[in-house]
C-alpha cells in the first residue's frame, strides 16, 4: 500500500458520490504519523492532546498503537469526566478550571478510582482545590503549570498562561500544597509554546524563519534550564511526582532531552494541519481534510464551491484560514478567502460543477467542530464512518 503521495484523482476516486461538505481522516497517513511521533520521542512517554483530535476513537487508535502513548491532556472538565466514564483514565486538564460544579464533578470519578489531574498555577487555585476536595472529602491530584516563554528586549517570546515564572513562584505554590490535606501534588507540566507551535520553515519567509530558529536556539537553553531547577527544588521539599510534562508536536526533538522531562504532549502531529507544515525539526503527513463542492463557474478558472469557511482560533491572519489541498495549484481568492456559505477557487486546470475541492484546515481539532462525522479512508476506500465530538452531542469548547 503506497502512503503517499495522495493526489486529487485518488481523493475524488475514493469519495466519488459521497454528498459534500464532508470531513475525512486518511488512516494509512494518520498511522504513519503516530508511528513517527513515537520515534521522535526518544525514551519519554507521550501524553495525547485530545483538543487536537476530538474523535474518541480516534484516540482510542493512537493508544492501541504503541504503549509510548500513555494518558490524555484534555481541556475542560466536562470532556475530562466524559472521557473518564468512556473508560479513559490518567486525564491531566491541561488548563485550571474554577467552577465548584466542575470540580464536583471530578471528584466524583476520582472517588471511583479514575485519575483526574487538575492544573494550578497559583496559591489561589490550591486553597480553592483545598476548599472543595475537603467537602467533596477527596484528595485531588494537581499540576503545577510553570511558564515556560523567554522575554527579550521588545519581545515576550511565549504565550501568557501561568503565573509561575521561576523556581521562587513554584515553591510558593508547592509550600502551600504541602499544607493542604486535600490537594497533592502529582506533576509539573510547563509548555514552552513559542519552540513547540511556532514554525521556523515557512516558504517565502526566510528572515522571520531565521530569527525564529535563534530564538528558539535561545529560549530552549534557558528554559531547560528554568524546568531543572524548579523541577529539582519541587523534589527536594519532598514531593513525589508522578511526572514531570513539557512539549507539544514542534518541539519533540528538544524537549526530550531534558532529563528532568518524564513525558511529551502530543496532539496537532496526528492530523497535522498546514500550521504544523512548516518546521525544520519534522515532516509529518497532512491526514485530515474535508471536501467542498463546485457548485458554480463565475469564470473561467475560478470555480465556487459550497461552504468552507472553517476559520482557526488565535491571532487573525491569512495563516488562519484552510488552505486549498487538492488539486494542486487550486487557491482561496485573496480578496474573498474561505467563505460562510460560498468559496470561490482559482484553479488553471479543468473542474466540473459538482467536483470536490479538498482543503486543509490550519488547526487540528477544530475542523471537528464543523462536523458530525469524519469518514475513515484507508487504501482508497471508505472503511469507516465515525463521530466526531460534536457528533457525539458534546461541545467542550
Ligand atoms: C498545555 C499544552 N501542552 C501541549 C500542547 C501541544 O499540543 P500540540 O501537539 O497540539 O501542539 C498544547 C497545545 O496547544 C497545550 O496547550
Amino acid at each position: 500500500m503506497s502512503i503517499n503521495p495522495r493526489d486529487y484523482s485518488y481523493y475524488k476516486e475514493t469519495f466519488k458520490g459521497q454528498t459534500m461538505p464532508f470531513a475525512f481522516v486518511d488512516l494509512d497517513l494518520f498511522d504513519e504519523n503516530v508511528k513517527q511521533l513515537a520515534l521522535r520521542a526518544g525514551d519519554k512517554q507521550i501524553r495525547v492532546a485530545s483538543k487536537s483530535v476530538r474523535v474518541s476513537q480516534l484516540l482510542k487508535r493512537v493508544f492501541d498503537a504503541d504503549p509510548i502513548y500513555q494518558g490524555l491532556m484534555t481541556f475542560t472538565a466536562p470532556e475530562a469526566v466524559w472521557l473518564s466514564q468512556n473508560g479513559f483514565d490518567d486525564l491531566l486538564m491541561g488548563y485550571p478550571i474554577w467552577h465548584e460544579q466542575y470540580i464536583n464533578a471530578v471528584c466524583e470519578e476520582l472517588k471511583k478510582g479514575k485519575t483526574i489531574v487538575l492544573m494550578l498555577d497559583s496559591v489561589e487555585h490550591a486553597e480553592h482545590i483545598e476548599e472543595i476536595g475537603k467537602k467533596n472529602d477527596c484528595i485531588i491530584p494537581v499540576c503545577l503549570d510553570v511558564d515556560m516563554s523567554s522575554d527579550y528586549p521588545g519581545i515576550h517570546f511565549g504565550v501568557w498562561r501561568s503565573s509561575i515564572f521561576g523556581k521562587k513562584d513554584a515553591l510558593k505554590v508547592a509550600e502551600r500544597i504541602k499544607e493542604c490535606r486535600h490537594v497533592k501534588l502529582d506533576g509539573i507540566m510547563g509548555y514552552e509554546a513559542q519552540i513547540a507551535g511556532l514554525g521556523d520553515a515557512v516558504p517565502g519567509k526566510a528572515m522571520m524563519n531565521g530569527i525564529i530558529k535563534i530564538l528558539k536556539k535561545n529560549s530552549v537553553k534557558e528554559i531547560a534550564k528554568r524546568r531543572e531547577e524548579i523541577v529539582l527544588g519541587i523534589k527536594e521539599m519532598g514531593f513525589n511526582l508522578r511526572f514531570v510534562n513539557g512539549g507539544g508536536t514542534g518541539s519533540m526533538e528538544t524537549t526530550r532531552q531534558e532529563e528532568q522531562v518524564t513525558e511529551i504532549t502530543v496532539g496537532s502531529g496526528f492530523f497535522t494541519p498546514t500550521l504544523f507544515d512548516d518546521y525544520s525539526n519534522f515532516k509529518h503527513l497532512p491526514a485530515a481534510g474535508y471536501a467542498i463542492e463546485v457548485v458554480r463557474k463565475p469564470k473561467p478558472g475560478t470555480y465556487t464551491c459550497c461552504g468552507g469557511g472553517y476559520i482557526a482560533s488565535g491571532e487573525v491572519g491569512p495563516a488562519k484560514q484552510p488552505k486549498v489541498y487538492l488539486p494542486k495549484g487550486a487557491k482561496l481568492t485573496n480578496q474573498e478567502g474561505a467563505g460562510e456559505v460560498q468559496t470561490p477557487v482559482e484553479y488553471p486546470g479543468n473542474l466540473e460543477l459538482g467536483d470536490p475541492v479538498f482543503m486543509r484546515h490550519s488547526k487540528a481539532g477544530e475542523l471537528c467542530e464543523r462536523f458530525n462525522t469524519v469518514l475513515l479512508v484507508s487504501d482508497g476506500k471508505i472503511v469507516d464512518e465515525i463521530p466526531t465530538y460534536r457528533g457525539e452531542g458534546k461541545c467542550f469548547l
